[in-house]
């Protein structure tokens, strides 16, 4: 293990703001991950880990601390004939129906899908292209296109950074829930995800229910679309409307779609017919906030300096180039601003601020 010293944080994240990180370690093992732990406790420094710091903002005077690159490499497939229960629902499953993928949680998250694809196992097609490892995948639960990582996530590995043991979560113990699990609660940082294994299908079926994808495939003309199909479709559908993180620095969405009282939304509803509801259960619902921050706001393609909602998703925050930390937090502050006097909603950030 190397222990790197003032290393500009800038090129490790996807806005490409943030100082510099007074120590800073690569980890490719677990044994690797438990001597930087220990080096940052010796020195009484604060220590984070980072993934390919894809939904991450970084502070403009950096981290004094000690930041641990997640390096943890190795994807494995099982066969499973004994397993027998599903992540969620524990339904009981014919022999050979499903596999398992154990990925390290310092594999690159798309290769990983396209690996799945490759095998013929549905589960992870819908979440093609998304910037971020495997580890990352599971603390934030990433979804998008009808599906969510907690869906067919089986366990979580993860070091106890107190004890130094490493710690089996089942699926129901990482307490997912929309953007959220149990290792962001304050309780749960004291964690460090090292593994994760999926239950995916082997004749598992393509999920093409989401708007967007139907329209796809509506136009390609493909009526029984195979799991390389839907990974194309999203493919091409994210290249479209997302900005090139090669090209500007991005993370995504940077607020999360707001969960309201069913009475707000349908007020909201009442006066944009068009405003896109999602139900969660009888009192709450989920509203698209693209669509407050576009149709209701106006602010879609809005920029100021460097920093602006990208002209083709509204959700998504854009750093054109030499924008700082600070100057997206404020940029930040103001839309949520506009968003509550327009709305009365609360917008929250999906983006990580250390
Ligand atoms: N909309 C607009 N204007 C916009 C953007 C959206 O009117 O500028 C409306 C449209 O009606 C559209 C609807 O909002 O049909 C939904 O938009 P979209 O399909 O782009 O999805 P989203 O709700 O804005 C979420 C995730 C994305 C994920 C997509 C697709 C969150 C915060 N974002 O966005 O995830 O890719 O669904 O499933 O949940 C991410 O988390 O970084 C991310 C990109």
């Amino acid at each position: 293990m190397k222990m790197q010293e003032n290393i500009p944080l800038q090129d490790f994240t996807a806005f490409r703001t943030g100082g510099r990180a007074r120590y800073f370690s690569r980890v490719k093992s677990i044994a690797e991950l438990r001597k930087a732990v220990r080096f940052a406790k010796e020195k009484k420094l604060p220590f984070f880990v980072l993934g390919r710091g894809a939904n991450l903002l970084i502070p403009d005077a950096g981290f004094s601390g000690l930041v641990i690159k997640m390096e943890m490499k190795g994807i494995r497939f099982k066969n499973t004939a004994f397993v027998r229960r599903t992540a969620n629902s524990g339904a009981a499953r014919k022999k050979n129906d499903t596999a398992v993928a154990i990925a390290r949680a310092g594999e690159d998250w798309d290769s990983f899908v396209a690996k799945t694809v490759w095998r013929k196992c549905a589960g992870l097609e819908n979440l093609s292209l998304i910037p971020s490892t495997v580890g990352a995948a599971a603390i934030g639960n990433i979804g998008a296109y009808g599906a969510e990582a907690k869906d067919i996530i089986f366990s979580v590995q993860a070091l106890n950074t107190e004890t130094m043991k490493i710690k089996k979560f089942s699926n129901k113990e990482c307490n997912f829930g929309y953007r959220e699990s149990f290792f962001k609660t304050n309780v749960g940082k004291k964690y460090i995800v090292t593994q994760v294994s999926f239950i995916l299908k082997k004749k598992g079926k393509a999920r093409t229910e989401y708007k967007d994808v139907q329209e796809y495939f509506s136009q390609q003309k493909i009526i029984a679309p195979s799991l390389k199909n839907v990974r194309d479709a999203i493919i091409a559908i994210r290249t479209k409307k997302l900005p090139d993180i090669s090209k500007v620095g991005t993370a995504g969405s940077f607020f999360k779609n707001p969960i309201v009282s069913k009475r707000k939304a349908d007020a909201l509803k009442k006066e944009y017919p068009d405003l896109p509801i999602f139900a969660l259960e009888e009192k709450r619902a989920k509203l698209s906030a693209g669509f407050l921050l576009d149709k209701i706001c106006g602010l879609k393609g809005y920029k100021k300096g460097n920093i602006g909602l990208w002209n083709k998703q509204a959700l998504v925050l854009v750093n054109y180039g030499g924008g700082t930390t600070k100057e997206i937090l404020l940029f930040a502050g103001d839309v949520k601003k506009s968003v509550k006097e327009k709305t009365g909603i609360k917008l929250e950030m999906e983006v990580q601020v250390i």
